[in-house]
């Protein structure tokens, strides 16, 4: 049976850039983490003053974005039986390769800890021939056409004519389906350029994790998770 594709694009998932290491918010924060301040993850809510001097911060330092959605999406029936496939794709052009068969991630200080150790290794265990997280660079237009291997995308976009989650799942058959990642703003280019849909699913914004979840939903009623 084919699987569902899901990718979380320009996710706002970073290590510390060196031009605020060494903000006294952050080095005090790596102190208490007992790590150099570039191997910590860039979280607004640890590092909101030393964040006010970056560039466009208000789309950056969200890691809590992709914590809610990978709980969401690796805990759904559809995932525990193997049908589902996450990527997380970052501002940077990273992709992390996500395993299917990966306890979901309870509590946000471990996935700190976690990605951490993704990003400082590549891959998480470090030593792993199954890793159950690796992160290669790579740009989302490579993901979905090399990797994946699909023509193009259906973006799930605030701006575009609304669809039923349904109707959504339903050509999710054919194509990924891309979530925002982001706090704020419009996705890369080239997440426009890869666009064969957009749509909307409800007419108010609707959190990250609840939007795949719902495509997740209807999937799952789609090829009869429940029957
Ligand atoms: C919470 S939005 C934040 C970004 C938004 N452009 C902004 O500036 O407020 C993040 C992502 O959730 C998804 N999203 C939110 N509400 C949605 C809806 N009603 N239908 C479809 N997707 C939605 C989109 O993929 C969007 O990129």
């Amino acid at each position: 049976m084919r699987k569902l594709k899901i990718i979380m694009a320009y996710s706002a998932l970073e290590t510390v850039p060196r031009e605020i290491a060494g903000h006294p918010e952050v080095r005090r924060h790596a102190e208490r983490r007992g790590k150099p301040p570039t191997k910590l993850i860039l979280d607004k809510s640890y590092h909101y003053h030393a964040m006010s001097k970056l560039k466009e911060k208000e789309s950056r330092g969200r890691p809590d974005i992709v914590f809610m959605f990978l709980a969401a999406a690796l805990s759904s029936p559809l995932n525990i039986r193997g049908l589902l496939e996450v990527y997380i794709h970052t501002r940077q052009d990273l992709v992390i390769f996500v395993n299917p068969k990966m306890k979901p991630i309870r509590s946000y200080e471990r996935f700190l800890g976690i990605m951490e150790q993704l990003f400082e290794y590549g891959r998480v265990p470090p030593d792993s021939e199954e890793p159950f997280m690796e992160v290669r660079n790579m740009t989302l237009k490579h993901l979905v056409r090399k990797i994946i291997g699909a023509k193009g995308i259906i973006l799930m976009d605030p701006k575009a004519p609304l669809k039923k989650p349904r109707e959504v799942a339903q050509l999710a058959f054919e194509h990924p389906v891309v979530v925002g990642g982001f706090p704020r703003g419009d996705y890369g280019l080239e997440a426009y350029e890869l666009s064969l849909h957009r749509y909307y699913i409800f007419p108010a914004v609707l959190d990250y994790w609840l939007v795949a979840d719902r495509i997740i939903a209807s999937y799952e009623e789609l090829v009869g998770v429940y029957e």
